[in-house]
């Protein structure tokens, strides 16, 4: 099986995918529509592919990671491609080799994709600069989180069967949130309403310009919400305090039974992961009915195989056509 024949119809063109601000909603449908397809082409994500045969995709991480890291890595694995998993903390920049070294002696040694995750928000972009690679960008510090913005997405259009005209609110740490910015603008250019809500030290005022409500009081937009995205309270990113206990947060922002309780009774929940149970959200609510926090992170490898693939595209990397009799 060739590349172009998983491929559908649909707008992308993109060598890189760095967040999903510049991309069309024609573009990010078809990310979507590919991540369906694939689930239908790989059963389910059980069934190997050799689209991506002899194409090397790296994940190049300076910051943790469970889910983002080990999803491309096995979405990678799942059509073909090699794999190379480079962690920081165990590598030569100890002995001072600089970031865009260490980079292009990954991609000397055949790498076609790179899956970056830094700290500082515009590295992936400063490497799609210097490499010849394609370059994804798998969170770059308050900035963007795409492929989890692509994977929330569809989550949220696989429940509702669309996201035009739904509410969304995206509850907690704004003001540091990466995927909060991926959210917004992808699920505005889809046409949903998206509110933000959280402390108002953790909600820039500035981010209503973006096109979003902005809320304080979770228990009064909650009955109008089809949709609440909880994100983690990010305190590897916080300077200082910005709100006075934890239990405080959880009492104001935190989902539990009792809001759930009074909420509508489709209400989709969604956490990005990590999550910090008692916290964001109660055990009872992240493991309970409207809870769908583990199909996001199922959906998570249907669309990175589908960025991974469309980027293989615009590479212009073809799988090695097998020799006659030989094995695929
Ligand atoms: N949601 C997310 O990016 O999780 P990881 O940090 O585990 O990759």
């Amino acid at each position: 099986m060739q590349l172009s024949d998983i491929l559908i119809e649909g707008p992308w063109g993109e060598r890189h995918l760095l967040g999903l601000e510049k991309l069309s909603a024609g573009q990010i449908e078809t990310v979507l529509n590919l991540a369906e397809h694939l689930d239908r082409v790989t059963e389910g994500g059980t069934r190997k592919l050799d689209v991506l045969r002899g194409l090397v995709v790296a994940n190049l991480f300076f910051e943790n990671s469970t889910r983002t890291k080990t999803s491309f890595s096995l979405a990678a694995r799942r059509l073909g491609a090699d794999t190379v998993d480079f962690t920081a903390s165990s590598s030569s920049l100890s002995k001072g080799e600089t970031f865009i070294d260490t980079a292009l002696t990954i991609e000397a040694m055949g790498v076609h994709l790179v899956v970056c995750r830094h700290r500082t928000p515009g590295t992936p972009h400063l490497l799609a600069r210097h490499l010849k690679s394609g370059v994804l960008n798998a969170g770059d510090g308050t900035h963007e989180h795409p492929t989890q913005g692509l994977l929330d997405i569809l989550t949220i259009r696989r429940r509702f069967g669309h996201i035009h005209g739904l509410t969304v609110a995206l509850v907690g740490d704004i003001r540091h949130s990466r995927v909060a910015r991926s959210n917004i603008h992808g699920l505005l250019k889809l046409g949903a309403r998206v509110i933000v809500c959280g402390p108002s030290t953790l909600v820039p005022q500035e981010i209503s310009k973006l096109g979003v409500e902005v809320a304080c009081n979770l228990d009064k937009i909650l009955p109008e919400v089809d949709c609440v995205n909880l994100l983690r309270v990010q305190f590897e990113r916080q300077r200082g305090a910005f709100f006075p206990s934890i239990a405080e947060y959880a009492h104001f922002f935190g989902m539990n039974g009792q809001r759930i309780r009074r909420a509508k009774d489709h209400l989709l929940v969604l956490a990005p992961g990590p999550i910090n149970r008692g916290v964001e959200l109660t055990p009872e609510v992240a493991d309970g009915p409207h809870s769908a926090i583990l199909n996001q992170v199922s959906n998570g490898l249907l669309v990175r195989m589908a960025c991974l693939s469309l980027l293989a595209k615009e590479a212009g990397i073809q799988a090695p056509v097998a020799a006659a009799g030989g094995a695929v």
